[in-house]
C-alpha cells in the first residue's frame, strides 16, 4: 500500500497479511491490559466480576482499541513511548463499547438471546445483572483512563483529563448513548438518509472518533493531526455502522431479520447493494483524512479496508 495511494482499490493480500499480523500482536496487547485494568476477583461479589468478564472478553474484534493504538502509531507516537501511553484510553474505549452491547441486547432495547455465538449477558446471568455488569463497565472505563501508574510512566494530567472528557462526551448524551436513544425512538424504519447519518454518527461514530483522536493525542500528535484522526474515525464509525447494518440484514436467523427489519437502517432504506456501496465510499473518504500521514498510518488505512470487507 503506498502512502500517496487513497481508495480502498490499492489494497492487497500483503496489506492483508500484514494487517492480520499488526491485529494480532495489538489485540495480544489490548487483552492483557484489560486484564490488568480488571484484576482477577479476590472479593466479593465475584459473580458481577463473572458477569463483566464474560461479555469484556467474549470474542469482541477489538476495533475500537486497536484504532486507538494505530492513531498512536500514525502520529510515530510508538517511536518514542511504551504502548502503555495509550493502553489506557484503549480499555477505556471496549469497557464503554462492551457496556453499549450488554444494555443494547436487554429485552427493554434489542432484546437479542445472543452475541458472538452465545448467550448474551442478560440470558447468562439475569437482567438485573445484566444492567448492572453494564454500569460497572462503564465506570470501570473511567477508572481505567484516570489510573495514573497504568501509562507506563508517562502519565500527564493534562492529557488524562482531555481523554477523559473526550471519552464522557462520545459515550453519553451527545455520542452513544443519545445515538441509542434515537435508535429507540424511531418510530418507522424509513427516515431520510441524513437523519439515519445522524443517528449512525452518533450512536457508532463517536467511540470511533474518540479512539482516533485520543490515540493521537497520547501519542503526542499535533492538533491537526489529532482533528485528522478524529475526523478519519468518525467517518470510519459511519461506515463501520451501515456494514454491521448490511450483515444484521443478510443474519439469516429469522429473530434477527425481524429485529433488523423494525430498525433505522440503510439496507431498509437505500437497499443492500447501495449501502455497500455507501459503506465503501465513506471508508475511502476515511482514507482521505489521512493524506498528510506517512507509512506509520498504513495499519489505519488496512483497517479501513477491514471495516468494509469483514463478515462479522
Ligand atoms: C457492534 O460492534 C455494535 C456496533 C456499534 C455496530 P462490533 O462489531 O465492534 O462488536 P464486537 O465487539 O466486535 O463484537
Ligand atoms: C448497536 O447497534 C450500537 C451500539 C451503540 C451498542 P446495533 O444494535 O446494530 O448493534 P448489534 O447489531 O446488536 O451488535
Ligand atoms: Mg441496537
Ligand atoms: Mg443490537
Ligand atoms: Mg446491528
Amino acid at each position: 500500500m503506498t502512502t500517496s495511494h487513497s481508495d480502498l482499490d490499492s489494497f492487497g493480500p500483503d496489506d492483508e497479511r500484514m494487517l492480520k499480523a499488526w491485529l494480532s500482536e495489538r489485540r495480544h496487547l489490548v487483552d492483557e491490559a484489560l486484564r490488568r485494568a480488571l484484576p482477577a476477583p479476590d472479593r466479593w461479589p465475584k459473580r458481577m466480576h463473572e458477569a463483566m468478564c464474560y461479555s469484556l472478553f467474549g470474542g469482541g474484534k477489538r476495533i475500537r482499541p486497536v484504532l486507538v493504538l494505530a492513531a498512536f502509531e500514525a502520529v510515530g507516537g510508538a517511536r518514542d513511548l511504551p504502548y502503555e501511553a495509550a493502553l489506557p484510553a484503549a480499555c477505556g474505549v471496549e469497557m464503554v463499547h462492551t457496556y453499549s452491547l450488554v444494555h443494547d441486547d436487554l429485552p427493554a432495547m434489542d432484546d437479542d438471546d445472543e452475541r458472538r455465538g452465545r448467550p448474551t449477558n442478560h440470558k447468562q446471568f439475569g437482567e438485573g445483572m445484566a444492567v448492572l455488569a453494564g454500569d460497572a463497565l462503564l465506570t470501570e472505563a473511567f477508572a481505567a483512563v484516570l489510573d495514573t501508574d497504568a501509562y507506563g510512566g508517562t502519565a500527564d494530567p493534562a492529557l488524562m483529563t482531555q481523554v477523559g472528557r473526550g471519552l464522557s462526551r462520545a459515550s453519553g448524551w451527545l455520542g452513544m448513548v443519545g445515538g441509542q436513544s434515537l435508535d429507540l425512538g424511531m418510530e418507522s424504519p424509513v427516515i431520510t438518509h441524513d437523519e439515519l447519518a445522524f443517528l449512525h454518527r452518533r450512536k457508532t461514530g463517536e467511540l470511533f472518533r474518540f479512539s482516533c483522536w485520543s490515540g493521537a493525542l497520547l501519542g503526542r500528535g499535533s492538533e491537526a493531526q489529532c482533528a485528522a484522526l478524529g475526523e478519519y474515525g468518525e467517518t470510519l464509525g459511519l461506515s463501520f455502522q451501515v456494514v454491521d447494518d448490511v450483515l444484521d440484514e443478510l443474519e439469516d436467523t429469522t429473530e434477527r431479520a425481524d429485529d433488523a427489519a423494525e430498525t433505522p437502517s440503510f439496507p431498509a432504506l437505500i437497499g443492500l447493494d447501495a449501502s455497500r456501496k455507501l459503506a465503501a465510499e465513506l471508508a475511502d473518504r476515511a482514507l482521505a483524512s489521512l493524506e498528510g500521514f506517512g507509512v506509520e498510518a498504513d495499519p489505519l488505512r488496512r483497517l479501513a479496508w477491514f471495516t468494509v470487507h469483514r463478515d462479522h
